[in-house]
């Protein structure tokens, strides 16, 4: 079947191995999964409590406008619900963003180093788009405000980013923000937002009334621990979601995603046991890494970008051997290094001694 050449080009997403595949191709048990920035204490309690109080409504259709999350969500974050719009997963806010306002001729901008998703909804729309130059790992605002042109129309901004863990700060991204004609939509992916305690960290929600070209994209599938169910949303001005809503699939989240994300929005228990396992995980891989000698990027997620010190694919394979999967990151035009995610600290400690069994050798 004949494809435009646009899809022909499109390289696919290539998902973390599951442990499962793992375990089954080596004949191993207890394989550990530090390769997709998942929660590795699980989803929170309360959203399982939420999604078995719906399981027995699954022959009912879902919530098309996920009302219930919407309104739970609107006064934690203290939004208005019309300015909230919910996808299956962020993956597909950040896609429909692209559906929605990219018009044949327009031009999509985002970083080196960049999360991957940019790349391919630009991609698959056909568009023509940029991938600015990083400043080392992380994203050069400046630089990506010099290329806009008279036909840019989105912006995708992740902070922090993923793989490369950095992020850029508040005098960053006011500077920036005044140079973005009122017309270019910023899309700023905050992903990892509910990790970062750094002070100097620009809250996108609290940008919202400056700028009215701005959509603030989250998710439920990091600190909530909740990946597997698909949930994520946008914050933007209530024109903008209006359209957005209109592109989107009339019931793109499912009815255990929507209770489930309900019921974790509340877990603050289950929010800081994260928070303290991932700062502990962090510290320690950093300190484990310092010992070998390895080169890494500070990381804002819950995750660190390492510096291999041999072939990385060599050492992802020898890693996979021993038992840990981790990602690597060549797809990201970064094949010297790997991304670990923080595991639980016997997760850590396992990944930590593989290492060194293969660096020793
Ligand atoms: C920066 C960033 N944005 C968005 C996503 C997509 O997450 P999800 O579609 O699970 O909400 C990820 C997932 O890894 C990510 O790292």
């Amino acid at each position: 079947m004949k494809v435009g050449s646009h899809i022909e080009k499109l390289i696919p997403y290539i998902p973390g191995k599951p442990v499962e595949e793992l375990e089954r191709e080596l004949g191993i048990k207890s394989a550990v999964k530090l390769a997709s920035n998942e929660n590795p204490l699980g989803p929170s309690k309360k959203g399982i409590a939420m999604m078995k109080k719906y399981i027995n409504s699954l022959h009912r259709y879902p919530e098309g406008g996920c009302y219930y999350l919407a309104k739970k969500l609107s006064e934690k974050i203290k939004v208005p619900m019309e300015n909230i719009m919910f996808g299956n997963g962020s993956n597909e806010v950040l896609e429909i963003i692209g559906r929605t306002f990219y018009e044949s001729g327009d031009e999509i901008i985002f970083s080196q180093y960049a999360f991957i998703v940019y790349k391919l909804v630009a991609q698959a729309l056909g568009a023509k788009y940029y991938e600015v130059p990083a400043k080392g790992l992380a994203h050069d605002l400046d630089k990506i405000g010099e290329h806009i042109t008279k036909k840019t129309k989105i912006i995708y901004l992740a902070n922090p980013n993923n793989p490369t863990g950095t992020m850029f700060g508040r005098k960053e991204f006011e500077g920036f923000m005044k140079k973005v004609p009122e017309n270019i939509l910023v899309v700023l992916d905050e992903a990892y937002s509910e990790y970062v305690e750094d002070k100097n960290y620009p809250d996108g929600l609290s940008y919202l009334k400056r700028y009215k070209n701005l959509i603030v994209v989250r998710t439920f599938s990091k600190i909530y621990g909740l990946a597997g169910l698909r949930v994520g949303y946008a914050v933007a001005e209530k024109g903008i979601i209006d359209y957005m809503n209109r592109v989107r699939e009339p019931f793109n989240v499912n009815t255990l995603a929507q209770f489930a994300a309900l019921g974790a929005l509340d877990d603050e228990d289950h929010i800081k046991r994260t928070k303290d396992l991932t700062k502990e995980g962090l510290e320690y891989l950093y300190k484990e890494f310092k010992k070998l000698k390895i080169d890494y990027e500070k990381s804002y997620g819950n995750f660190v970008l390492m510096k291999s010190p041999v072939n990385s694919m060599e050492l992802y394979n020898k890693l996979l051997k021993e038992g840990v999967i981790v990602r690597p990151v060549g797809g990201y035009g970064l094949p010297e290094y790997l991304r670990v995610s923080v595991g639980l600290m016997e997760e850590n400690k396992k990944f930590i001694k593989a290492l060194k069994k293969i660096l020793k050798n």
